[in-house]
């Protein structure tokens, strides 16, 4: 099967399977995308794609002849090779994963009698290859292969991750699966990193523990600049500037949200326990970014003495730019923790949606949620928000006040332009140094 176009089916029409069967179909891969979510499958059938990500429309529209949508599995695995799995796996209460989905998957594939292999996109815990191939083998599916190759692509740029990205890593029990799933990948300039499946699953879940304790190193860093007169912009640029330390993610903000880190963070946490391990970093990760999200409030209870019958404008309800996805995001902390405090809530974001937020207010433009507001806060760091005439905003607040939780903005531009600015960690840009 070396390098030739083969037939793939895709469990899961989510941001990484939608995104994985279009970037496999533009490889020239003949793909079927299932979903247990009819409307989902309809729509894509339509032509309009169920979520938001830069450039996956025009690569669903541009490889259509190579790709079909169904609920059915029989039709999905129907002459495929591979299926690969790229359904949700949430935390479950105790902060595990739910692997509900992925055992659904699993136990409805259909008795096969050719060369099948299972290829995990999803996260999962470490172990979980061990267990999938030993519920195969107790059906009789010995020659049904398992590979982990899990999925690195951040939303908003999963596109060009996929297409271009860092590495692929393929764990596998049998090489020849590794080869198989490896061959997939022909067109794509990548190191490969083979490895055993219990380790290929551990990458997935340390890198992604890498990069939040990176986000939550520099927000400590970022809290401890206010409480001194640093300003943490300028020391990230010093730092990043370090090549055994790199620039990337050690940006400073209000923590981090989306549906990895937040639930992956845990499920490592809860792994680790389970085996017997206190992992104290990852603790650390973990409750610095809980309360990273929670400052805001402080900041504002500052700058407006209290916060009943105070109207905050969020801008941006995406936990960040370049996607529609609002879970574990930011906002919806602060709108909570704002809500409570007896404020009143208006909201803007130009993809993202305030559903499920109780008494928050939407509004289409940023206008609109600045006008008679108390205070703004920049939550999610969306391009156009640099673009703006805040001067011109300003004036339509009942008071100037500007929180910046991306450090987007320059704050003597803010400044000048009316506000009462603050910042995360920028005692020194603030003028408090
Ligand atoms: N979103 C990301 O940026 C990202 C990045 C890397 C890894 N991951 C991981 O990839 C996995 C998928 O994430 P996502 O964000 O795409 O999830 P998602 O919630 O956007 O999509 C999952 C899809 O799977 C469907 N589904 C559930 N059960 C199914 C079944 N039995 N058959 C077919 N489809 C089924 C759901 O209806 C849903 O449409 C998760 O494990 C996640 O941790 C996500």
């Amino acid at each position: 099967m070396s390098g030739e176009h083969t037939r793939i089916a895709v469990f899961g029409a989510g941001y990484v399977g939608l995104v994985t069967g279009a970037c496999f179909a533009e490889l020239g891969h003949s793909v079927s995308v299932r979903d247990i979510i009819p409307e989902r499958i309809e729509r894509l059938r339509r032509g309009k794609v169920p979520i938001y990500e830069p450039g996956l429309d025009d690569l669903l529209a541009r490889n259509a002849e190579r790709l079909v949508y169904t609920t059915d599995v029989a039709e999905a695995i129907d002459g495929a090779h591979f299926v690969f799995v790229a359904v949700g796996t949430p935390p479950t209460y105790s902060g595990d994963a739910d692997l509900s989905a992925v055992w659904t998957v699993i136990d409805e594939l259909p008795e096969l009698d050719r060369r099948l292999t299972v290829v995990m996109k999803s996260t999962v815990p470490v172990g979980t290859g061990a267990k999938v191939r030993h519920r195969l083998d107790a059906r009789g599916l010995r020659h049904v292969g398992y590979v982990s190759n899990p999925e690195f692509t951040a939303e908003g740029t999963a596109v060009s991750d996929f297409m271009e990205p860092d590495r692929i890593v393929i764990g596998s029990f049998e090489d020849v699966d590794g080869d198989a799933v490896a061959a997939l990948h022909s067109g794509i300039d990548a190191p490969i990193v083979r490895a055993d499946v219990a380790s290929a699953e551990m990458i997935k879940l340390a890198a992604n523990a890498a990069l939040m304790t990176r986000i939550s190193f520099i927000n400590e860093i970022a809290n401890v600049c206010e409480a001194t007169g640093a300003d943490v912009v300028k020391v990230a640029e010093g730092v990043g500037h370090d090549r055994r330390i790199g620039k990337s993610f050690l940006r400073a903000g209000i923590g981090f949200g989306g549906s990895c880190f937040p639930k992956d963070s845990l499920a490592l946490k809860q792994l680790a326990a389970n085996s017997g391990y206190h992992f104290q970093v990852l603790n650390a990760v973990i409750e610095v970014n809980d309360l990273q999200k929670r400052r805001v409030i402080g900041k504002l209870v500052e700058l407006l003495d209290t916060l009943r019958d105070k109207r905050v404008a969020l801008l941006g309800l995406a936990f960040k730019p370049g996607t529609d996805d609002t879970r574990e995001a930011p906002a919806f902390v602060l709108a909570g923790r704002l809500l409570a405090e007896g404020a009143e809530v208006v909201a803007w974001d130009p993809v993202a949606s305030a559903d499920g937020l109780t008494g928050v207010t939407q509004v289409p433009s940023v206008a609109e949620a600045v006008r008679d507001a108390d205070a703004v806060v920049l939550v999610t760091e969306w391009p156009e928000l640099a673009e703006l005439d805040w001067r011109a905003l300003a004036q339509t607040m009942r008071t100037a006040v500007l929180v910046d939780g991306r450090n987007m903005l320059d704050p003597e531009e803010m400044r000048a332009a009316g506000f009462r600015y603050d910042a995360i960690g920028r005692a020194a840009a603030n003028g408090q140094g």
